[in-house]
């Protein structure tokens, strides 16, 4: 199985779009998982759709949720009591991380793609310590403060030995401008993945919970279709 780490150190730059709409493509083909660790805003499950899904516990592990056939997903969220606000404190967090890192009952996986937290702190280095064998996928906008970001988690990478499939430019266009990441790529020496644009049918995702990926011919939807099959590509050479 591939982990796929979905990384950016800024927050709001597109992490939770590009692994659920990743995960629903690579299981077009192939048996795959997605598992949302963002202890602050676990929202996979809502551009799935899914919010509201209770899941079931064996043998002291969870059940992920069946999204398709080829499709199973795990998420802070459907174990947190959705009318308070989470305040998790450390050992409770590192809990929560542990649980969902080890305590799930994954069906044969080609592919886990994880949805990670924004930043560098004491959480994502306990996660990054516990996903040894993983490969990362940086997600980043044109603009400075998000490509300065970017370069700490690629640094962050690096140091914790786990190989970067490459960077993505989200949010591309007018407004965050566009160019800079595949700059960043460039001078660092990792592949770049490609574009996606700043685009309304991609943010309606999470008014419809209908990811914007099964919106089959729309520019949105091309574009990520290149992303995914760059990234099928890179993760050969990157983490064989
Ligand atoms: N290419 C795009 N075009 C338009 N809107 C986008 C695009 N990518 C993401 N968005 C929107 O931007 C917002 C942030 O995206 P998303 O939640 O995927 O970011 P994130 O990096 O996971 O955020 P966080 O750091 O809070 O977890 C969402 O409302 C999403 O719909
Ligand atoms: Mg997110």
């Amino acid at each position: 199985m591939r982990k796929l780490l979905v990384m950016s150190n800024k927050g709001g730059v597109g992490k939770t779009t590009v692994a659920v709409n990743l995960s629903l493509l690579l299981s077009e083909e192939n048996p795959t998982g997605l598992l949302d660790i963002d202890l602050h805003g676990p929202d996979a499950p809502r551009l799935l759709g899914l919010q509201k899904t209770e899941i079931k516990t064996q043998k002291h592990k969870l059940v992920p949720v069946k999204f398709n056939p080829n499709l199973y997903v795990m998420s802070l969220d459907f174990l947190i009591d959705k009318n308070r606000a989470v305040m998790w404190r450390g050992p409770l967090k590192t809990k929560a991380i542990q649980q969902l890192i080890n305590d799930v009952l994954w069906p044969e996986l080609d592919f886990l793609v994880i949805d990670l937290p924004p930043g560098t702190g004491d959480e994502l280095i306990t996660i990054m310590q516990m996903m040894r064998n993983s490969g990362s996928i940086i997600v980043s906008t044109s603009q400075a403060v998000s490509v300065e970001d970017a370069k700490r988690v690629i640094n962050m990478s690096r140091s914790f030995d786990i190989p970067i499939i490459g960077l993505i430019e989200n949010m591309s266009g007018e407004i965050f401008g566009s160019g800079k990441v595949e700059e960043l790529a460039e001078k660092e020496n990792i592949a770049f993945l490609g574009r996606l644009s700043l685009d309304k049918t991609v943010s309606n995702s999470l008014e419809t919970g209908k990811p914007f990926i099964l919106n089959k011919g729309t520019k949105s939807a091309k574009e990520f279709e290149n992303i995914t099959k760059n990234i099928k590509k890179m993760i050969k050479g990157a983490m064989d």
